[in-house]
């Protein structure tokens, strides 16, 4: 469904993506590992069209994502954004239907309200927090919140930049069962980004890692144990020797 060919980007003399190749098939879960700083999260920006790649193509459904409407493009997308990113300002049912109040999703506040409060209840939120404030909710709430933001339009292909960062070990493990859950019973396809390996067993069908530009190893989750690459298995394992230099 998602190819990328070839792809490079620099910042400067920066050259963080060197030739990323990487196919999602339509309904699967890829999780993409690799240290920090390696360019995940400006793999996944060039995905969305929100950073141009030097080279390279990258395609939706064989169409070109920098071609054709934006609008249309981005609204097969849902994403939960690293650390959250919820508007304070906005009581948390307009966080969650905020794409259902304007642009060609538009629907009567009613209707939206009423699909933020399903949502919430999908990600174990009662109707009561409907009308809080993020501030008032703790970490764990505010990454549901986030989660159902990033479904409340039924979106076909569902982004996850870093979901787990910052929870506890067990609020993690409930955020990455309802990820697995939720894109499993939607059928969306999904990309997530994380340096969790708990999160990666819990959501992935298939794993890709990132190193030195790269993708350094792919292939499905069963077989990441077993892969024979170096690189792959210092970074399960959190080793500080090994190939990938810990100095960065
Ligand atoms: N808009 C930008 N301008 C310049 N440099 C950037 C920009 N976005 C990311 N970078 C650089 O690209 C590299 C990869 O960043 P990023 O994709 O955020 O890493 P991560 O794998 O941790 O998500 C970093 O060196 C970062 O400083
Ligand atoms: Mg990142």
């Amino acid at each position: 469904m998602i190819e990328l060919h070839n792809v490079h980007k620099a910042f400067g003399s920066n050259h963080v993506l060197r030739g990323v190749s990487l196919t999602i098939p339509s309904a699967t879960s890829l999780v993409i590992i690799g240290g920090s700083g390696t360019g995940k999260s400006v793999a996944l920006k060039c995905i969305l069209g929100l950073i141009r790649p030097d080279s390279g193509t990258i395609t939706l459904d064989g169409q070109d994502v920098t071609k054709g409407d934006r609008d249309a493009f981005l609204a097969r997308f849902g994403m939960l954004f690293q650390g959250g990113a919820l508007f304070d300002s906005l009581p948390v049912w307009q966080n969650v239907a905020f794409r259902l109040l304007r642009g060609s999703l538009k629907r009567p506040l009613s209707e939206a309200r009423e699909i933020a409060i399903e949502k919430l209840r999908r990600v174990g939120l009662k109707p009561d927090v409907a009308d809080k404030f993020p501030a008032e909710l703790s970490g764990g709430m505010q990454k549901r919140v986030g989660l159902a933001r990033a479904i409340a339009a039924e979106p076909e292909i569902i982004f996850f930049d870093e979901p787990t960062t910052g929870l506890d070990p067990i609020m993690a493990g409930v955020i990455n069962d309802l990820i697995r859950e939720i894109v499993t019973e939607m059928g969306a396809t999904a990309m997530t980004i994380t340096h969790d390996m708990t999160s990666v067993r819990a959501i992935a069908d298939n794993v890709a890692m990132l190193h030195d530009g790269v993708i350094k190893w792919t292939g499905p989750v069963s077989e990441m144990d077993h892969s024979g690459d170096p690189y792959l298995d210092q970074f399960i394992h959190g080793r500080a020797e090994g190939p990938i230099e810990a100095v960065r």
